[in-house]
């Protein structure tokens, strides 16, 4: 196989890659028009697929949203039930999900893409692949699990967390590769040192980090406390999960796989295209998926991307690392927090008063999310074991919506800072780096 995992898509040069998106844009537009949402949408707009002479075109679709996911998946699907065999979602456990459906040849697809990511960062058949994500609706988990499986490489389903054991497996298994949120890579330097394990004596060699922001200088941290290289990658749940975009051994960038998502990248605001180096929202049109396809998807990401030559032979465009968001997600310990699911559960709590504050801290190498509640003047007892009860009872409603276990402070009534007009609910003090 050499040094690609699919030679003729990824060296395709850039004009035929484009003929190439061309051919399956009109695919997907007609696929995506068999839905009852898109049907609607497309109609409205007067489009079909002969809309199109060139990409340009796309611009005459509306864009997809977030809350149009949020509200219309169901009506999203192009298929019947039948040919649905599995979902993921996003962010939430309660009702504001993002909810993707997957037909058989979708998880066909995106397992190859995601081999063919691993593959262009030299994992092979030999290798041992252990996978830190979590297993359960996080595409994380199972996304690059049937990768790394697919690729060929003995997979060890480690799951989230559990960090002495993890540690173990690496040396049962003498684990050459590992996929792992950036944070947590720096927090089980500790448990490593609790173990008297040096990482470095492992036979690790490759490391795949994302699904949380992180700065140049993490990468490097982990880098070197492994002895391995560690590569980005860039995917989300919407639009499969990981295996979108990732980073090739010139680690300049993430290469979009545009053979599979159509990139185009977006001020913000007028919501015109954006040249290269220029910072704008990345939006992404399926143009494999069959069961669910997405036409212009809003990813809320901020990045700016190079069409230059990759020096790796890929001529897909790279992404840069992204800069931020256009809302307002918390990402912590690998978990999207929207601030609204807070307020959610707070706020249905009879005890909580009308005032709260949410702070995410870095303490040593663990992210914590702290989060200060007013309790009403009638609860605020000096009742030890009353505010304890409530403590508790707190923080497991929040950690059984957010999926992270916050430290939870009771405070008094009209004791945390109010400002003028719009309220601060969530303070980062986290430095990335
Ligand atoms: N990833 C994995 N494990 C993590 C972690 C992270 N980012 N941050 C901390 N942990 C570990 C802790 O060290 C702890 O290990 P231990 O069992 O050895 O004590 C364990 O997870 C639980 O820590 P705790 O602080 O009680 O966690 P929590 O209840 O706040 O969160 C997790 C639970 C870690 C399971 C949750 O944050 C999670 O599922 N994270 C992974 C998300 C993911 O896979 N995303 C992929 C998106 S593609
Ligand atoms: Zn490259």
């Amino acid at each position: 196989m050499g040094k690609y995992w699919d030679a003729g898509i990824e060296t395709l040069k850039f004009e035929e890659l484009q003929k190439v998106q061309l051919e399956r844009l009109r695919q997907t537009v007609a696929r995506a028009g068999r839905s009852p949402f898109y049907g609607e949408r497309l109609r409205q707009a007067g489009i079909t697929s002969d809309s199109f002479q060139s990409l340009e075109d796309i611009r005459q679709i509306p864009l997809t949203s977030k809350d149009d996911l949020r509200a219309h998946s169901r009506d999203m699907l192009t298929v019947p039930l039948r040919d649905i065999i599995r979902v993921h979602a996003s962010s939430g456990t309660t009702g504001q999900a993002t909810v993707v459906y997957y037909t058989r040849t979708d998880i066909e697809l995106w397992a190859d893409l995601v081999a063919r990511s691993l593959y262009m960062t030299g994992l092979r058949a030999d290798d041992v692949f252990q996978n830190m994500m979590g297993y359960g609706l996080f595409t994380g988990g199972l996304g690059f699990h049937y990768g790394a499986e697919r690729l060929g490489a003995m997979t060890i389903p480690a799951g989230a967390g559990n960090s002495k054991r993890q540690v173990q497996l690496m040396q049962q298994f003498a684990t050459t590769a590992i996929h792992i949120i950036p944070s947590y890579a720096l927090f089980l330097l500790t448990t490593f040192a609790e173990l008297n394990v040096d990482p470095q004596d492992l036979p690790l060699r490759l490391a795949y980090i994302g699904a949380e922001p992180y700065s140049a200088e993490t990468r490097q941290r982990i880098e070197e406390a492994y002895g391995l290289k560690a590569y980005n990658c860039y995917g989300l749940s919407e639009l499969n999960g990981p295996g979108v975009a990732f980073e090739c051994p010139e680690q300049n960038g993430s290469h979009v796989w545009e053979d599979s998502f159509l990139l185009e990248v977006l001020d913000p605001e007028t919501l015109e295209p954006v040249g290269p180096g220029v910072v704008g929202e990345l939006v992404f049109t399926n143009l494999t998926r069959q069961g669910m396809p997405l036409l212009r998807y809003r990813s809320r990401d901020l990045a700016s991307y190079d069409d230059q030559p990759c020096p790796c032979g890929r001529h897909s465009r790279r992404i840069s690392r992204i800069q931020g968001r256009t809302d307002d997600m918390i990402i912590i310990k690998g978990v999207n927090i929207f601030p609204i699911q807070i307020d959610r559960v707070l706020m249905g709590l009879p005890e909580v008063d009308a005032n709260y504050l949410v702070e995410l801290k870095q303490e040593g190498a663990n992210e914590t999310m702290v989060v200060k509640v007013e309790v009403k003047q009638d609860y605020f007892r000096e009742d030890l074991k009353f505010l304890k009860a409530l403590q508790k009872k707190i923080t497991e409603a929040l950690k059984s919506d957010l999926l992270v276990t916050p430290r939870v402070e009771l405070v008094e009534h009209n004791s945390l800072p109010r400002g003028e007009g719009k309220a601060v609910r969530v303070v980062d003090y986290r430095v990335k780096g």
